[in-house]
């Protein structure tokens, strides 16, 4: 037998047994008389002692142990002479009779503690032994945790879980497709699938009803800290279903996650227009860990003389309590920052509100005290907050007043890791407008439907009637991330072609894309509609690691989209190519 406990388990109760251990050597000390080795497997780390007085045999043995090394030990529990309160069987240590090795290890390239001296790349190429650092395995173990709660939920409510295909055709959710050749059909190929999104339409069409999946999605995008080439949904649809009745399930979903597995209960989720966020946050995902809404103000701030303001079409601030204690080095970092590549904006302007009373401005040449009082009680700012101003044109400006938003919350500490806000975001446009390529797109997915009252105006409506379009679409907001996002569908086939147009596709390009789907709503579709989360993305946010969702996949990609351990993509054999029908066209 390899154990009878793990080495996690072990308790000053337990102490007199017998136990056999198995696990990794994570450590050993060596004091000449006596070897402790501290034994590590997945539930924890128990101390192993060899004693050289009662077999020095074995305390050689012991010695010779390295790092990794995976041992099985058998031995006494004991009380330990010099405890340690930070382990939870720090209270007994193991008086080991014998020891076998069962396997030797190499010296890991870096050290398998929380404080590795391994470098990300390194750490990438051996993985393995990565994951065998704490909290990497409590990450893969925290979302094991999540998956099985969100499918006994699901399942509860009587979902059931259906496997799509991955060989499959161009999925429209807005990224490039990965595509596979197929040997069989010369020159032809699969995409894989952006979400299985069609595929669940023709489920509900196919009467299942309530479906979920655990799935993997693949877009070939380019990569953050919040996205992967491949990432997984929880992904689902209902049918015979109100928008209204997808966001109480799925925000029951959210709330017997958070319950079960981090013991935290919520009041009902708020809910917010589209608009509504963009007025006041300048973004479709606001934090509301903290406030600092946009204020608007060309009423104030415009026809006073400042040609800045005077020739744009938004002035815009918003106020950072307590930071009129900001220093001019720190103010002047403030207007390097937002003047960076990244965010774009030509200046700011601040207002400092003194805790005299009186207003200290960038612009005190054209804004005498009484004006920047009338904007102080404009952002009901109290003295000692600090007005941070933004001018430009409309979503420009609000775009970088939300990266400032989200900057002087991480400066003064609103944005805590232990806090947790979700928020519904609904009535997104149905189609966004692009200047580019002079087309709509899709603000969700070809897929999605407008709102009841806008049938109408969508299939009579001029162009600009087509921009101000709201749909049945929302998304799930933790924290300032996106976590979800989902619609009612279009069932019918008469509304779906007509979106096709809007979207710019022929009535042969649609059908060669998507006829297999209006073919199937020929033949009865239900109204049905649903949400997939990004579940990787809630792990990391539900663990307090936003935007860190690579320590949540076993096995991750790094931002070049490789996976460095196996080394792909690589080439691959010419003889393949040839199979494949693809030699021609890599030589061009
Ligand atoms: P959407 O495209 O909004 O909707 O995707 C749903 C959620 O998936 C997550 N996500 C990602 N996570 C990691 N890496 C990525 N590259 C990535 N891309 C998306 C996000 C996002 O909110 N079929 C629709 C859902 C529906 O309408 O039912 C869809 O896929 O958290």
């Amino acid at each position: 037998m390899y154990r009878t406990h793990n080495c996690g388990e072990l308790r000053l109760e337990n102490a007199g047994k017998e136990v056999t251990l198995s696990g990794w050597v994570q450590k050993k000390r060596d004091f000449g008389g006596m070897t402790f080795i501290d034994l590590r497997d997945r539930y924890g780390i128990t101390q192993l002692v060899f004693n050289m007085d009662d077999n020095a045999n074995l305390c050689e043995n012991a010695r010779k142990l390295g790092r990794e090394f995976v041992i099985t030990a058998k031995g006494k529990v004991r009380e330990r002479s010099n405890k340690n309160p930070n382990m939870p069987t720090g209270n007994v240590e193991i008086e080991i009779t014998s020891m076998n090795v069962l396997n030797k290890s190499e010296t890991p390239p870096f050290t398998i503690e929380e404080e590795t001296d391994g470098g990300e790349d390194l750490r990438m190429a051996y993985r393995y032994l990565d994951l065998r650092r704490d909290s990497l395995q409590k990450n893969i173990i925290f979302r094991s945790n999540l998956a099985i709660e969100a499918r006994k939920y699901l399942a509860e409510l009587d979902f059931i879980e259906v496997e799509t295909p991955c060989l499959i055709k161009s999925t429209p959710e807005g990224a490039r497709d990965f595509v596979v050749p197929s040997r069989m059909n010369k020159g032809q190929f699969y995409a894989l699938p952006q979400s299985p999104q069609t595929f669940k339409q023709l489920l509900m069409v196919a009467g299942f009803d309530k479906y979920f999946q655990i799935v993997k999605c693949f877009r070939d995008e380019d990569l953050r800290a919040d996205r992967q080439p491949e990432f997984t949904q929880i992904d689902c649809e209902m049918s015979f279903v109100t928008q209204e009745q997808i966001l109480n399930t799925f925000e029951g979903l959210t709330k017997h996650l958070f319950k079960t597995v981090l013991n935290i209960e919520f009041q009902d989720f708020p809910r917010m227009f589209y608009d509504d966020a963009m007025r006041l946050y300048g973004n479709d995902k606001p934090d509301l860990r903290f406030g600092m809404e946009f204020v608007e103000m060309n009423d104030v701030a415009k026809d006073k003389g400042f040609v800045v303001f005077d020739k744009t079409e938004l002035v815009v601030g918003v106020c950072a309590p307590g930071a009129a204690s900001f220093t001019r080095k720190e103010l002047d970092k403030l207007v390097k920052w937002v003047q960076r590549p990244q965010i774009g904006a030509k200046g700011l302007v601040y207002v400092k509100c003194n805790e005299d009373g009186s207003f200290k401005s960038t612009v005190d040449k054209f804004f005498d005290q009484d004006m920047l009082k009338a904007w102080a009680e404009k952002f009901d700012a109290k003295p000692g907050d600090l007005l941070l101003v933004m001018a430009g044109e409309t979503d420009k400006a609000r775009k970088q007043l939300s990266e400032l938003r989200l900057h002087m919350g991480d400066l003064l500490g609103l944005r805590k890791k232990e806090d947790f806000k979700p928020l519904w975001v609904i009535d997104f446009p149905l189609l966004e407008w692009d200047e580019e390529s002079n087309r709509f797109h899709a603000m969700h997915h070809p897929f999605t439907s407008p709102k009841k009252e806008e049938i109408g105006r969508m299939l009579n409506g001029d162009h600009e009637t087509m921009k101000s379009l709201k749909a049945d679409a929302y998304d799930l907001v933790i924290n300032g991330n996106e976590i979800g996002g989902g619609s009612i569908r279009i069932h019918d086939r008469e509304l779906q072609s007509k979106n096709f147009d809007l979207l710019g596709f022929t009535k042969e390009e649609a059908q060669a894309q998507f006829g297999f789907l209006m073919g199937a709503f020929e033949y009865g579709a239900p109204p049905h509609g649903g949400i997939a989360f990004g579940f990787d993305r809630l792990c990391s946010v539900m663990a307090g690691e936003e935007g860190r969702i690579r320590d949540f996949i076993a096995f991750p990609k790094n931002n070049q989209g490789r996976d460095i351990m196996i080394d792909a993509p690589s080439p691959i054999d010419p003889d393949q190519l040839v199979e494949l029908s693809l030699d021609l066209n890599i030589r061009g």
